[in-house]
């Protein structure tokens, strides 16, 4: 069945009437129509700027003129070909309580629990899975090729070919744990699969890690079933204010907004995700994004030189790396993975992530790239740590 909105929403979710807010009618005057306290916080010494933001109104829940500098952002680094009449604007988007929040709204937004199913591309994230196991919905999996980690785009249309109920399939790009971009040819392949009554979503929490231009958002009015995710977690530096970001038609990203809870997004994230996304902050994000990407080709180049690190096993394209460990022969080892693991973690107090269970990746380590005097430490705790095994 070709993509179709009317069909593809659950039919409960289509036909919500988003939620109307107190102050969606009226935003001046003596407010008594919130039941909020108008004494003001129960905080005494709360100082100017903590005034200024009103924290005992509700928060606002359109977020208008934090989507508008997202879409500034993302329209000025696009690179695509996109007509006029398909450029991005806050009507496409859905914020989320970080992309967690998003991946789980897409997924309560069009499947059935019991019924439908989600598409993975293993080794993957692990909160599709969860959130697809929440909601009682089946789980499809087609491997990433395992040489390249790139998907296998004529896998997944068969896969999808087969079982009319997958609804979503998700895609990490740049892939966590590989650190791999995938290249748009393979996605558009499944893109233009005019079978397929169901999105393709394009995860793009590491996407300012990859060379500028990367990112698929802009492209969601071209492609309607292209749902792009991004976060303000990794690349913005802002994990704890748990800020997603959902792009989708408008069409869509109204459904999303009308599911979402009205005010899911705080008072505080949005004043400091505004700031992030101003122009200023922007520039310096992008020198951020340079120095730790050159701190990243370091960290490749001096984890080469150790005789137990046999390879890259994913890309540079996100803000971590996954090496392979081997052992004395050569082979890959995750048992001496795990011990180089355990014994950063417990001896030295450096702590990276052991990911020698996943799919294609016997041997690995996933290492994020910190400061430098952090990644100066890492290597010299790797080193020490290592030499136990040769
Ligand atoms: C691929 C991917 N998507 C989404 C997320 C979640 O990000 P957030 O902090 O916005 O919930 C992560 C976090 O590690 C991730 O690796």
């Amino acid at each position: 069945m070709p993509f179709n909105l009317n069909t593809l929403v659950r039919p409960n979710i289509l036909a919500l009437e988003p939620y109307r807010c107190a102050r969606d009618d009226f935003k001046e005057g003596i407010l008594l129509d919130a039941n909020e306290n108008a004494h003001g916080p129960a905080i005494q010494d709360l100082d100017d700027e903590e005034q200024l933001l009103q924290l005992h109104r509700y928060p606002d829940p359109h977020q208008l003129e934090l989507k508008k500098l997202i879409v500034e952002f993302r329209n000025a680094e696009n690179v695509f070909d996109v007509d006029k009449q398909d450029i991005i604007t806050p009507e496409n988007l859905c914020l989320g309580v970080g992309s967690d929040e998003s991946i789980d709204a897409l997924i309560r937004t069009v499947c059935r629990p019991t019924k439908d199913k989600l598409l993975i591309c293993p080794p993957t994230y692990g909160m599709y899975s969860i959130c697809a196991t929440i909601n009682e919905v089946e789980i499809v999996k087609v491997p990433l090729n395992l040489d390249t980690f790139q998907i296998d785009p004529e896998e997944i249309n068969k896969a999808i070919a087969n079982d009319p109920t997958i609804k979503i399939v998700y895609i990490t790009t740049p892939g966590n744990p590989t650190g791999t971009l995938i290249d748009f040819k393979l996605i558009e392949k499944v893109l233009n699969n005019e079978n397929f009554n169901g999105v393709v979503v394009a995860d793009e929490a590491y996407v300012d890690f990859a060379p500028v231009g990367s990112s698929l958002a802009t492209l969601v009015n071209k492609y309607p079933n292209l749902v792009v995710m991004q976060t303000l977690s990794k690349s913005f530096g802002l994990a704890a204010i748990r800020l997603g970001i959902t792009f989708a038609t408008k069409r869509l990203a109204g459904i999303l907004n009308a599911l979402k809870a009205p005010y899911n997004i705080s008072t505080l994230t949005s004043s400091v995700a505004t700031r992030a996304v101003s122009p200023q902050s922007i520039k310096h994000m992008r020198e951020v994004v340079q120095l730790l990407n050159s701190e990243r080709s370091r960290l490749v180049d001096e984890l080469l030189k150790f005789p137990n690190v046999s390879k890259l096993l994913g890309g540079e394209s996100a803000n971590f790396l996954l090496v392979q460990v081997v052992d004395k022969k050569g082979d890959p080892s995750s048992e001496d993975a795990k011990y180089i693991y355990e014994k950063l973690a417990t001896t030295k107090g450096v702590v990276i992530r052991y990911r020698g269970n996943e799919l294609g990746c016997p041997g690995g380590l996933r290492i994020t790239v910190g400061t430098k005097e952090e990644n100066d430490i890492l290597l010299e705790k790797f080193q020490d740590v290592s030499k136990d095994l040769l």
